[in-house]
């Protein structure tokens, strides 16, 4: 391998390279059939099935390898009927329930999101490369973004962007105002300092954290170093979007609540 793409697997993030892995993703290109399912025009399958079975032109010739490399701004046609195989974002909002890991493969055998999103999503949902959009634990619960397009995914987990997530935690200890006001004004973990936050009481035993950032454990961590232990840790909302499906279950957003909660604007991908 030369330099240059050592170079370049360097830079690609963990959560795309496992994702890529995850979809089989080629690098370089789409074939037909993948292109086909990655802009959810038929699950991978089918895709295969409907090129064996003759019915998918490409340029107006009937395409009869499901392989095949696909020219950009290729004319491609199912069944008689043009279709845009050069996908655009999609948002899903997942409400995670407790168990579940944000992870490819979960050792402990209880299961991951990923294979969660696959059983709840519907047909015409299925054969898109979905990423999940940054990491809850384990037994955190709420609202988790799944997406096909990775520049979403930076958008919301850099903190560049300061795009607010706010938490809920139920805590043992004394939820006192100096706690609460440390919170605020940012605390010392061990590897960095954490930016501004909001914080506020909830009753007796809950307080909601808004966070523009999201490092490992981040909530749990704070919450430790003003002296308070997580019981249980909720994720209710990501920008202006607050939860709105029941656990364990997910909704499309439209690209209008895509641009208007969480400002980013929808794109062809391709
Ligand atoms: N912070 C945590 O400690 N855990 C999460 O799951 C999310 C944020």
């Amino acid at each position: 391998m030369g330099e240059k793409a050592l170079v370049r697997r360097r830079k690609e993030p963990k959560w795309l390279q496992a994702a890529k892995a995850r979809d089989g993703v080629v690098e370089g290109g789409d074939f037909l059939s993948r292109a086909l399912s990655r802009a959810g025009v038929l699950p991978l399958n089918e895709a295969e099935r409907a090129i064996r079975e003759g019915r998918v032109s490409v340029n107006g010739k009937v395409a009869t390898v499901v392989v095949a490399p696909l020219d950009e701004g290729a004319r491609i046609e199912v069944d008689g009927e043009r279709v845009d195989v050069s996908p655009s974002t999609r948002v899903l909002a997942f409400h995670k329930p407790k168990g579940l890991v944000v992870d490819g493969r979960d050792r402990e055998g209880i299961g991951t999101v990923f294979e969660r999103l696959h059983q709840l999503l519907p047909t015409e949902l299925k054969g898109y490369g979905w990423l999940a959009v940054g990491r809850l634990d384990r037994d955190t619960t709420g609202l988790l973004f799944f997406t096909n397009d990775e520049r979403f995914v930076a958008h919301a987990t850099d903190p560049e962007t300061k795009l607010p997530k706010r938490y809920v935690a139920t805590v043992s200890g004394r939820i006192s105002d100096a706690k609460l006001e440390k919170l605020r004004t940012g605390v010392e973990l061990e590897d960095f300092s954490t930016l501004p936050a909001k914080a506020e009481r909830r009753g007796l035993h809950d307080v909601a954290l808004t966070l523009t950032e999201g490092k490992f454990h981040q909530v749990k961590r704070m919450l430790g170093a003003v002296g308070l232990a997580t019981l249980e840790l909720h994720r209710e909302a990501v920008g202006e979007y607050v939860i709105d499906v029941p656990i364990d279950s997910i909704r499309l957003l439209t690209d209008e609540e895509v641009e208007r909660l969480l400002g980013y604007r929808p794109r062809h991908l391709g």
